[in-house]
């Protein structure tokens, strides 16, 4: 008999663990988790369909069954740092499940280590991203422990868990007919699997749950003020996890965030996602137009390079990589003078910045205007112009010279 902590969703497939690890004579601590995956819509009794999930693992058999409110420290400790990165992977996704699995792999040793544990264990197959993610994390916390994937050792496929389920005693709940893979957090929600498969085909309007379909968006546009402090947002006083839920209804409720792509899995397969990312899609474009304001021209173009390595990093699972920790230093460096604010227009689909305001502001309009009070310098320009084009000119008279038989 050995002690295991299972990552426990409430779904068909880890009550099926839940229920093979207890039979086998296992201690099993079913941790569930509240990362906000029901807040993008305004309250739809997600604590209380937590709590069912709890009383699902005790009826099952669990241990304890644990459900860890981490919305604060999902917000505070990864999605924040993710944000001072503009974390976008390939450009386009904010990256919900790939920040989640971190905390949930933290949260697992902790758990386990609460509880004297040998082991932990997820159920995640052998195709995604999310078992690197967790796993990594796991033996970069404590390498004693052990990491348990039953689903990836054993595939379990519908028919059959439904048959375990119904010979042994787990409930099945009605979203077994679900026809998509669905994983939700405050940063976004995804959507794989079922019709989504076929590249050509278009997302039914049925996959989206926070972001309104063109036809139900307003047709007037909406404003929202993001300020910073030292690169921390708020939001109408509200920060963090609220401030996010908050974004995800406001900017939902204009379509914003919805992102269909072929995305590259870590694994080496291209796979189709679909995601809604209202409140970080926001959040990111508001953070980049302030730092385009504030931050020096050679600190945007390094960055952008850093950035994108960023995002790399936490999609591939190396969240706990020192490299990760010291981008984060650096944004920390920038994030001192990222205080200002910015306006977004919410409109149809997009989030985008028509103002932007801050005591750090590098934009100078006495340099910048075309008006009376200029103070630019404009006979400078030509010396600088003559002595910027130098080498160019004389690599010019070089190659021409070189290309000339006579001057040989
Ligand atoms: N493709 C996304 C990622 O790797 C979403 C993964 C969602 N996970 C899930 N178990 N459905 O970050």
């Amino acid at each position: 008999m050995s002690t295991i902590v299972l990552a426990y969703s409430g779904g068909l497939d880890t009550s099926v663990l839940l229920k093979k690890y207890v039979l086998a004579g296992h201690r099993v601590i079913a941790m569930t988790l509240d990362l906000g995956e029901s807040d993008g819509t305004a309250g739809d009794g997600a604590s209380a369909a937590l709590d069912e999930v709890k009383a699902k693992a005790l009826a099952l058999g669990a241990y304890d069954a644990l459900l860890v409110d981490a919305k604060t420290r999902f917000i505070d400790e990864l999605a924040l740092p993710a944000l001072r990165a503009n974390a976008l992977y390939e450009g386009i996704y904010p990256l919900s499940a790939a920040l989640s699995r971190p905390l949930i792999a933290a949260l697992l040793v902790e758990t386990a280590h609460a509880y004297g544990a040998d082991a932990v264990a997820h159920g995640c197959t052998g195709k995604g991203n999310d078992q690197v993610r967790i796993e990594l994390a796991v033996r970069a916390l404590d390498p004693a422990i052990e990491t348990l994937a039953p689903l990836r050792d054993k595939p379990l496929n519908r028919p059959d868990a439904i048959a375990y389920a119904n010979a042994n005693g787990v409930p099945i709940s009605s979203t077994v007919a679900k026809p998509y893979s669905i994983d939700a957090n405050l940063w976004g929600r995804s959507i794989e699997a079922g019709v989504l498969e076929d590249p050509w085909t278009a997302p039914p309007e049925d996959v989206y749950a926070w972001t309104a379909a063109p036809a139900d968006r307003p047709s007037a546009p909406e404003h929202v003020v993001i300020d910073f402090a030292g690169g921390v947002p708020s939001v109408d006083g509200l920060t963090g996890a609220a401030m996010v839920a908050a974004l995800n209804v406001r900017a939902g409720a204009h379509g914003i965030g919805r992102i269909d792509m072929i995305e590259d899995r870590v694994i080496g397969v291209k796979s189709r996602e679909v995601y809604e990312c209202p409140g970080s899609i926001a959040l990111v474009a508001a953070h980049k137009a302030l730092e385009r304001l504030v931050l020096t021209r050679d600190e945007l173009r390094f960055k952008a390079t850093i950035d994108q390595k960023y995002a790399e990093l936490v999609y591939d699972g190396l969240w706990p990589s020192p490299l990760r920790k010291a981008f984060d230093a650096f944004n920390a460096s920038l994030a001192e003078r990222m205080t200002g604010r910015v306006r977004l227009v919410l409109h149809q689909g997009t989030a985008v910045c028509d103002g932007s305001a801050s005591p750090f502001g590098l934009y100078d309009e006495r340099l910048a205007t075309y008006g009376a009070d200029d103070r630019f310098k404009h006979d400078a320009a030509q010396g600088f112009i003559e002595l910027w084009g130098l080498p160019l000119e004389l690599g010019a008279r070089v190659a021409r010279d070189a290309a000339t038989p006579a001057a040989r």
